[in-house]
Formats: structure tokens, sequence, C-alpha cells
């Protein structure tokens, strides 16, 4: 039997929620990661330190008994963010970024930011103060296709963007394509980019096998099976400008098993298990740690937890759904299997 130890891992993009959600999903990612950046994009969205700062102390009155985990804030850009908000979301140490919706690129994102031009003065300040900024990297015009949707924003919004403010650090969310990495891996200092599980171990033949499938249906869309194959072996060459995010983004059953299903994929359950498969598959074990545990504290400027997890190859059953409040929760792979375990925490 294959383990593995690894130092406690963090996840860099995660979506909570809140109330009786919240309360269903949370144990998951807190049994597996030391902390986790936590996006803003409730309805209402966290649009301010202080809505960051209490829906922190919603998420810590959350936790299960006796579970280690810090929830790392973020604050959500709209139009009307105002540059003041910098320093306060810096001098309160909770808020370790600030995340950029493209109005209406995905779960509400409708009160984002229409133009980056409109915020520039709040990312010239965000620059100045070292503050990350977090990036839904999709355009939204809706001539282009949804498969090009990431690489026009790069060469629309993040490219010049990045040219504009040298000093502004950025980590494009979620990515899914070729362009993107060429982007990050060749940018300047202070880029990098999160990967999902979904986005190394499927591709968008999976929205489709079958019929339709909606729980394999999340923004970024799964893209090309070369786009899959190159994230792959980004990762597991070990690149340390690309870090671990699982974009967990839980919906009820009924809301994603719908004539417009909504788009995220929950994998909190398996949130480091399903990268060790992908690992493992590319035959790179050795490399998850560094990806999952030191690359993103490294660059948010943290330190590297102190705890280990251990791993073990030993499969186990999806169950088909999971409670969530009054509804249900259906996990990425629900009734099949996860090749990895995780068999011990220290
Ligand atoms: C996310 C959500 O549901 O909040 N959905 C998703 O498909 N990833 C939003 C996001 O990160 O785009
Ligand atoms: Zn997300």
């Amino acid at each position: 039997m294959t383990t593995l130890v690894i130092r406690r891992p963090d996840d860099w993009h995660l979506h909570l929620r809140d109330g009786a959600a919240l309360r269903a999903v949370l144990p998951f990612t807190a049994a597996r990661f030391a902390r986790a950046i936590v996006m803003p994009n409730l309805s209402p969205p966290v649009t301010t330190t202080e809505l960051a700062l209490a829906y922190r102390r919603r998420i810590l009155a959350a936790l299960p008994a006796g579970a280690q985990f810090e929830p790392l804030m973020t604050v959500y850009l709209t139009d009307h963010t105002p540059p003041e908000e910098v320093a306060r979301a810096r001098a309160s140490g909770r808020v370790h970024g600030f995340k950029l919706y493209p109005a209406g690129a995905t779960t509400h994102s409708e009160l984002g930011v229409s133009d980056v031009r409109r915020i520039e003065p709040v990312l010239e300040r965000m620059a100045e103060l070292g503050m990350v900024l977090e990036v839904h990297g999709e355009v939204t015009d809706p001539a282009v296709d949804v498969f090009d949707r990431e690489a026009r924003f790069i060469e629309r919004v993040l490219a010049p963007l990045a040219a504009r403010l040298p000093q502004l650090r950025m980590v494009l969310e979620h990515i899914t394509t070729r362009a993107a990495l060429d982007f990050v891996l060749g940018a300047r200092a202070g880029l990098a980019a999160t990967v999902t599980p979904q986005h190394l171990l499927m591709n968008r033949n999976a929205l489709f096998a079958g019929g339709l499938r909606p729980h394999h249906f999340c923004l970024p869309v799964l893209k090309a099976e070369a786009e899959r194959a190159a994230l792959l072996a980004a990762v597991t060459r070990g690149e340390s400008r690309l870090f671990l995010g699982t974009d967990s983004a839980p919906h009820a059953r009924h809301a994603k098993e719908a004539a417009a299903g909504c788009a995220g994929i929950f994998c909190a359950h398996a949130g480091i298990e399903l990268y060790a498969e992908a690992f493992a598959a590319a035959g790179a074990l050795e490399r998850l740690e560094a990806f999952a545990s030191h690359h993103g504290a490294d660059f948010y400027g943290l330190p590297r937890n102190s705890g280990t997890l251990t791993l073990t190859e030993q499969p186990w059953e999806v169950p088909a759904h999971y409670p969530f409040g009054n509804d249900e929760l259906v996990p990425l792979r629900a009734g099949e299997r996860v090749a990895w375990r995780l068999t011990e925490r220290a």
C-alpha cells in the first residue's frame, strides 16, 4: 500500500457559503487544510473589511470542536470600492486579498467590476500595500466563445494590468488553459495561479459523458484534453507559481439539476485526495507537497504549516450525496471511487 506524508496543506481558493450550508461543508475543509482563502461571493457579497471580519467570526463559530483551521478572508471588489478600503483590510491582519469578479462572469458576480479601469485607484493602493488581487479571469463578452474566455481575458485585461501596475501581486484563479500557463509562468514577479482538482482530472468530455452532467459544470468550464494535460504537466514538474486551490463551490442539488443549472463543483470532501490521484497518475507524488503546502504560503508571505497529513492509496466510495441544510449536496465522484484516502493527521 502506498502512503504519502505531507506537511499540512492550505486551500488557496474556496467557497464556504454561509449559515446551514457553511456548517455542512466546513468540516470537510477543516479536516484537511490548515487555512483557506475564503471567497467573498456571498449574497449579498462581502464588500468591506467589516463584513469580512463578521463572516470570519461566523466561520470560526461553525467549526467542529477541536478543529484547527484559519480562514483567510477576502473582500469583493465592486465599481464603488473606495481606495481607503485597502488600508482597512491590511490593518485588520485578517484580510489577505481582494477578489476581482468581472461583473456577470460567474455565480454571484453581478455586483462585480464592470471595467478594471474604474477601480484603478484601488488597485494602485493594493500595489503600494502589497495586498494580493485574486482574479476570476474570464471576459464576459457574450460574443466570445465560452472556451476562449480565459485566454481573451489575459490578452485584454490581465496582461495590460500587470504591465500598468508592475508592483501589483496577483493570483489568476482556477486556471484552465495553456494560455494561462504561458502567461503566468512567463510573467513578471508577483504573479501566480491556482489549479483545481477538477481541471487536472477531467476534460470537457466529462460534461457530456452518458448525458448532460450538471455536476461537472463549473466556471471556468472544463477544457479540452490538451489543456488538461498541459496543466497536469506544469503542476507535476514543480512550478513554484502554481498552487492548490480547490474552488470547491457547493450548490444545492436542485440548483444544479435545473434548466439553467448553476456553476460550481463541490470537491472539498476529497479536497487533497483528488490531487493525490492526479499527481500519482503523472508519477509525481513527491511533488504534491510543494504544490499543496509550500508554494501558496510562500507567495502570500505566510509561514508554512506545522503538522502533517498521511494519505494512503486505498479506494473509498463517495456517497451519492451529503446533507446540505434542508437540501442535498452532490459531491464530485458521487457514487464512484476516489483512489486515495486521508488516513492520519498529526
Ligand atoms: C463558483 C461559485 O459557485 O461560487 N462557481 C464555480 O463554478 N467555480 C464561483 C467561481 O469561482 O467562479
Ligand atoms: Zn471560485
